[in-house]
C-alpha cells in the first residue's frame, strides 16, 4: 500500500473544489468512502464531487434516504450509511447493481461498512483542523483500482497537498470511539 496522501482546505468551497479535482479521475464502478466526524465536510465533499461529474441538481445529504442517485456524465450514487443499524442491511441497498451499470459511488461513513464492500476503494478521511474552517484530508487507496492511479491522484490534488501530520494520526480515535452514535453499526464482524 502507498503512503496516504495528505491535503488541506480552508473553506467549504475549497473542499468542494478539491473533491471536484478528484472526481476528474473517477471511472465507472469506482467507490469512494468518506470518513470523518459529524460536520467534518463529507456532504460538502460530495457536492463538489457531483458537480464535477456534471450533476446539475442540488446535492443534499441522503441521511434519511440512505442513497440518492443523480445523473451526471456517469450515474452518481451518493450514500450516507450513518443511520444504518446493521451491516446486513447493506445487502438491501443493491450496491452491486449500481456498480454494474457503471455508476460511481460515494459513501459517507463508508468506513463503517467495509466488511460488506468490495475491497477496492479510495478512502478519504476528513478531520477538523486548527481554525474553524480548516479541514485535513487523508487519501488512502485499498485494492488495485485506485492504487494504479496514485500518481494521477497526487497530481490532481497538488494544489491542496500538505505534509502528512503523524500527530493527527496518533490522536485519531479508534473506529468504535469515532462512530459516536447511539445505535452503532456493528464493527468488522464479518463472521456474523
Ligand atoms: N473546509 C471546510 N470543508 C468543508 N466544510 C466546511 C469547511 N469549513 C467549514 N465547513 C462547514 O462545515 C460543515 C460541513 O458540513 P457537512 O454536512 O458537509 O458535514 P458532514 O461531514 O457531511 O456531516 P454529517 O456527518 O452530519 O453528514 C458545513 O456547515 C460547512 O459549511
Ligand atoms: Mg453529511
Amino acid at each position: 500500500m502507498h503512503t496516504p496522501l495528505a491535503a488541506a482546505s480552508a473553506s467549504a468551497a475549497g473542499t468542494r473544489d478539491l473533491a471536484a479535482a478528484l472526481a476528474e479521475l473517477v471511472r465507472p464502478g469506482d467507490i469512494v468512502l468518506l470518513a470523518g466526524d459529524l460536520g467534518a465536510g463529507k456532504t460538502a465533499f460530495a457536492q463538489g464531487f457531483g458537480r464535477a461529474l456534471g450533476v446539475d441538481e442540488t446535492i443534499t445529504s441522503p441521511t434519511f434516504t440512505l442513497v440518492n442517485r443523480y445523473d451526471g456524465r456517469l450515474p452518481f450514487y451518493h450514500l450516507d450509511v450513518y443511520r444504518l443499524d446493521r451491516l446486513d442491511e447493506v445487502a438491501d441497498l443493491g450496491l452491486a447493481e449500481f456498480l454494474d451499470e457503471g455508476g460511481v459511488m460515494l459513501i459517507e461513513w463508508g468506513d463503517t461498512i467495509t466488511p460488506v464492500l468490495p475491497a477496492d476503494f479510495l478512502e478519504v478521511r476528513i478531520e477538523l483542523g486548527d481554525g474553524d474552517d480548516d479541514r485535513h484530508f487523508e487519501f488512502r487507496t485499498v485494492g488495485t483500482r485506485w492504487a494504479a492511479r496514485q500518481r494521477a491522484l497526487a497530481a490532481a490534488l497538488a494544489s491542496w497537498r500538505v505534509n502528512p501530520t503523524p500527530t493527527a494520526r496518533h490522536q485519531r480515535p479508534t473506529p468504535t470511539a469515532r462512530h459516536q452514535r447511539p445505535t452503532g453499526v456493528p464493527h468488522a464482524d464479518p463472521g456474523h
